[in-house]
């Protein structure tokens, strides 16, 4: 997918909030964290008001759930393990240019941060809610190498091929079909070619776990998207000229899933 109107050749044209962002990083040093919101255009997708406001909307429910023993509660016990998988995974590329889409509650993400600085790497998180940039930027030191992003994942001001990995951690569950195919197909976008993208979500569990039968009507009723998670791979939302090569791995039961899409 080449078509976006900011980046029409191979990360020749930077968007000038990239370009911007890039700046401030420079001046303050290449390891400060940088907060940007340039974006009036920036709009919430409806999805996230209607159905996820009490999680991540509300500043109620920012403070509510930052808290790793809740967010570790609602994964059953897995934080840690899904958490580690995504790191270990992201390991290879450490030193270079990692994105991160959508911010996460607990330690992700200052883990993440705190191994590209020892590599001298840096990272950029997108979020569309700017109180979610917030909160994460409070929970990382001030001189992270990281830049929040404030940009809707489906519409990315961002080059083409800018990134040697991008992570996106339950992320996609949330995300109606067609937001969903439009985010996987704008980290094809800026991912480089041979560079990884690191799916760790939600997925169907085997016949035999009682989660399928107790967890699947919770879930149908607070997240109304994950259960195609259930249904069906993450393939079936790939760009069509996409994946050189997917990897797939499961937890807990298959409740949920590792993927790694080779680009
Ligand atoms: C990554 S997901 C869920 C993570 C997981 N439940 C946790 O926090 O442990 C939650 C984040 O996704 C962000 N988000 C949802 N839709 C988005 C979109 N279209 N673009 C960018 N961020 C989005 C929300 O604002 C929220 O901060």
């Amino acid at each position: 997918m080449r078509s976006h109107s900011t980046a029409q050749s191979q990360g020749a044209v930077i968007h000038p909030l990239f370009a911007r962002a890039k700046q401030t990083h420079a001046r303050s040093g290449t390891s400060a964290t940088v907060l940007s919101f340039p974006a009036p255009e920036i709009r919430v997708p409806p999805y996230l008001l209607t159905h996820y406001w009490w999680a991540y909307v509300h500043p109620k429910a920012v403070k509510l759930f930052e808290r790793q023993w809740l967010v570790n509660l609602i994964l059953w016990g897995n934080y840690e393990r899904l958490r580690n998988a995504a790191l270990a995974e992201m390991e290879g590329s450490i030193g270079g240019r990692s994105l991160q889409i959508a911010c996460v509650y607990g330690d992700l993400t200052s883990r993440l941060s705190a191994r590209i600085a020892g590599r001298g790497g840096l990272i950029d998180v997108v979020d569309v809610l700017p109180i979610q940039l917030r909160n994460l930027r409070e929970k990382l030191p001030k001189n992270a190498p990281v830049r929040l992003l404030a940009m809707d994942s489906t519409n990315l001001k961002l080059p083409d091929a800018s990134y040697d990995q991008a992570l996106a951690f339950f992320l996609l569950h949330e995300q109606p079909g067609h937001y969903r195919e439009r985010t996987l197909s704008e980290l094809f976008r800026v991912v480089k070619p041979g560079g990884k993208i690191i799916v760790v979500d939600y997925a169907r569990p085997r016949w035999w776990h009682p989660l399928r039968y107790i967890w699947r009507p919770l879930l149908a009723t607070l997240e109304p998207f994950a259960l195609d998670l259930w249904r069906d791979e993450i393939g079936k939302w790939l760009p069509r000229s996409g994946a050189t090569c997917l990897d797939r791995v499961t937890f807990f039961g298959g409740l949920y899933q590792k993927v790694v899409i080779t680009r």
